[in-house]
């Protein structure tokens, strides 16, 4: 069976002008952000104008990106290579989850209203803590991002990362859930038993919530019921918004400029979860560009077998020589961790027959600047990562 992946080509993705938003996915730890991080910066210093949205960088990775300032908005990045495209440009910027929360309130609400929102113990909860609010918060942020885009023409590709989540799939379903959490129904279920009042309202009121139960028992006090009732009539006025806005970033998320990159590591759940992904993209007319297998070993150079080398070692130990047994002992560990690898990624293809597939190897260090970011992009782009002199290179045995 012919089991060859197409190649993902990410030059030609990211040089499509028809490419206007890249969403990176995939399970938790995978290297979404790095992967995010690094195709923003190769598409800026190919010649677009990009905004990247990460979410969570790590901070190491966030000060180099000249994210030091947590004010919700994207920075320039200063940085890019002498012999860019001119032209290009990248700002980046991190998720303030409640902070965005906040301009939803205000977008939507009077401003009398909206402090009423903003004021609330219960909104400050919920806000910042509902299972989900970061995914909605993610895209409500994409929707922002490309109404300024449109408006000002500031940027050509937007780039999401996307929450740490378990799942992946957490990211398409969260904003529906959240959605409809804070829609009219919800309102009304918990608005109904409160206006009645008493301890039955308590009680109906409990289960209703259920789903932010631990939320709540730190806001529950005497104060709970006013502060939902206050919450709840203010939110009243921005009825069903959410939820419209949900659909309308659910929307653009379908739309033809829009391309999934799957992220996964070389490892049996990470590749699972990447294929719960991928079906979930086809069944709901989400377009993927193709799947990143991220921190890949490659094979070692040498001509030396991963069996040959462990028998060399075990000469080398025995006539007393602990070091060069050692580096044989590596060779064989790393040659056998590159042919694992390698059967994995083969088995995912052959059950993925069509799916675009590039591999990026694992480097010999965290990315955490712009030249790792650098050496990222070009492994992503196919191109091999050699430049012992940057100490980018991938993890080898030599
Ligand atoms: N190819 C690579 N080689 C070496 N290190 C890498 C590579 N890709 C990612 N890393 C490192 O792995 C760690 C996790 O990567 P990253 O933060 O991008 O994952 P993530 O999927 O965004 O994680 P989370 O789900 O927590 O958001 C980081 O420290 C990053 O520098
Ligand atoms: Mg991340």
């Amino acid at each position: 069976m012919n089991t060859r992946a197409p190649v993902l080509d990410v030059d030609a993705l990211l040089g499509d002008r028809h490419t206007r938003i890249l969403v990176c996915c995939g399970s938790g730890g995978v290297g979404k952000t790095t992967t995010a991080a690094a195709l923003a910066l190769r598409a800026a210093e190919r010649g677009r104008r990009v905004v990247v949205l990460t979410i969570d960088p790590a901070r190491r990775l966030a000060q180099s990106l000249g994210l030091t300032e947590l004010d919700n908005v994207p920075r320039l990045v200063t940085g890019l290579a002498d012999d860019a495209v001119p032209g290009g440009r990248l700002d980046a910027m991190m998720l303030d989850m409640k902070r965005t929360f906040d301009e939803v309130v205000l977008a939507h609400a009077t401003p009398e209203t909206a402090e009423q929102i903003l004021d609330n113990p219960f909104y400050q909860a919920v806000s910042s803590s509902f299972a989900g609010t970061q995914e909605y918060m993610a895209m409500e942020k994409l929707g922002q991002l490309r109404a300024t885009a449109d408006r000002e023409g500031s940027w050509d590709l937007i780039v999401v990362d996307t929450p740490p989540s378990r799942s992946a799939l957490d990211f398409l379903d969260a904003p529906k859930r959240l959605g409809s959490f804070l829609d009219g129904r919800f309102i009304r279920l918990i608005s109904a038993p409160a206006r009645a009042g008493g301890r039955a309202g308590l009680k109906f009121l409990n289960v209703g919530i259920g789903l932010v139960a631990k939320t709540l028992t730190t806001v529950l006090g005497g104060e709970m019921l006013r502060d939902v009732q206050t919450f709840v009539n203010a939110l009243d006025t921005m009825f069903g918004g959410f939820r419209e806005r949900a659909d309308l970033t659910y929307a653009l998320l379908k739309d033809g400029g829009t391309a999934f990159v799957v992220v996964a590591a070389p490892e049996r759940d990470a590749l699972r979860e990447a294929s719960y992904f991928v079906a979930r993209l086809a069944r709901d007319g989400m377009p993927l560009a193709g799947v990143v297998v991220n921190r890949l070993q490659p094979q070692p150079v040498s001509g030396l077998s991963a069996a040959r080398a462990r028998e060399a070692a075990d000469e080398l130990a025995a006539a007393d020589r602990p070091a060069g047994a050692g580096a044989l002992a590596l060779h064989a560990a790393l040659s056998d961790l590159a042919a694992r690898h390698r059967n994995l990624v083969r088995r995912f293809t052959a059950g993925h027959p069509g799916i675009p597939v590039t591999e990026v190897p694992a480097l010999s260090q965290d990315v955490h600047d712009v030249e790792g970011l650098r050496a990222v992009g070009t492994a992503l782009a196919g191109r091999p990562v050699a430049s012992p002199r940057s100490g980018w290179a991938p993890i080898s045995s030599r």
